[in-house]
């Protein structure tokens, strides 16, 4: 059974194949995926505009859902479902894909499988080698979303934390926007960081005792314009603070994620999310896994940020998991989507 993904909900078009295989079977596989990042579009602007993201989408999205379907050897009636991101996201971009995908299913006679896109960023981690079994815990950091899930199986997902205000990606983003330094900030900020000198500059890590596993980041946000307003900063003061925000926050995740593990007994943990790709994240994490005996999973980096495959993957496995496709035809869009609202099962 062949499912097309399609992911539009915000600054980057991604279409992909995933093939399950035919009965109860386990075991199924990405066929091919083709990605569009904007990050070119939007960069002249600061930030990603949303008309232009929507007009951008339109244009993208039949080539590479032909690059797709030339790169596996497949083509159109080949496909028995498609899968899209319905929501959270930016709306105009959201409508592009999902009226795509339910136009192309309308034609093809296939049905629907409208997703959740950060299901699709949780499950991302099962497209690699070496995937996680569930339960875990998956830490999911984002440009839009910083939540920390316990993840029992497919579409059986339970709240554990959350940001109460920005999310981590979108702390990476603002600061990076202080320090003058280029869109996409995240990526950029962290490359500045690494010479940056630890402790040159001190920030708060914010709720670390909050005694519960939400975060907070907007704080420190405000703690580094407090550090850089009204001054000219030479290269390696921007690197310092960059590295002082950077080791803060990383602090933070890491130190909440380490809690959930703990408040749930479980000894896997998946991180996911554009934030994900982090190096320090990474490498702070894995020193901890080390000394706390639990193992961390990180999709591909191809999957940490936004992608099809990850869209068409969590399609497919719903389907396994016994959700029902629904017909094409009629259809909305959801750009602010509770996760509460996406179990199939009972956490
Ligand atoms: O998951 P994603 O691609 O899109 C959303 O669903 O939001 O995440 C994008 C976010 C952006 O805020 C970007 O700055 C951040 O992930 N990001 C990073 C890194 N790579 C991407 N933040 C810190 N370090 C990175 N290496
Ligand atoms: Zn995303």
């Amino acid at each position: 059974m062949l499912i097309l993904g399609i992911e539009s909900s915000c600054d980057e078009t991604g279409v992909a194949l995933y093939e399950l295989p035919d009965g109860a079977g386990a075991g199924g596989r990405l066929l091919g995926h083709a990605l569009h990042s904007q990050i070119v579009l939007h960069a002249q602007y600061g930030g990603v505009v949303p008309e232009l993201a929507s007009r951008d989408h339109i244009r993208r999205a039949v080539p590479l859902l032909r690059q797709v379907l030339a790169q596996t050897g497949r083509s159109l009636t080949d496909i028995d479902a498609v899968a899209y991101t319905q929501g959270p996201g930016l709306a105009g971009a959201l409508l592009v894909g999902a009226s795509f995908a339910e136009s192309l299913a309308f034609a093809l006679d296939v049905p629907v499988l409208p997703v959740h896109h950060l299901e699709g960023h949780l499950l991302s981690p099962l497209l690699s080698a070496d995937p996680p079994s569930f339960p875990f815990v998956a830490l999911l950091v984002s440009g839009g979303h910083t939540q920390l899930m316990r993840v029992t199986g497919v579409g059986a997902y339970e709240l554990l934390g959350e940001t109460l205000d920005d999310a981590a990606g979108e702390a990476f983003d603002k600061t990076a926007k202080l320090l003058g330094l280029p869109y996409p900030g995240g990526p950029v900020l962290a490359k500045l960081a690494e010479q940056g000198v630890p402790e040159a500059v001190h920030f708060p890590r914010p709720m670390l005792h909050s005694g519960d596993l939400n975060f907070s980041f907007s704080g420190l946000k405000t703690a580094v314009l407090t550090q850089v307003r009204g001054r000219e900063l030479v290269e390696q003061e921007r690197a310092d603070v960059a590295r002082g925000f950077q080791d803060a926050l990383v602090e933070v995740l890491v130190r909440k994620a380490v809690g959930a593990l703990r408040q749930t007994g479980l000894n896997s943990l998946v991180v996911a999310g554009g934030v994900g790709a982090n190096r320090e994240l990474r490498r702070s994490l894995n020193a901890q896994a080390a000394r706390r005996k639990f193992r961390v999973y990180y999709p591909e980096l191809e999957y940490c940020t936004d992608n099809g495959a990850m869209i068409a993957l969590a399609g497919a496995l719903r389907l396994q998991a016994g959700a029902q496709p629904k017909a094409a035809g009629s259809f909305s869009v959801r750009p602010r989507w509770p996760l509460a609202d996406l179990n199939i099962v009972e956490a």
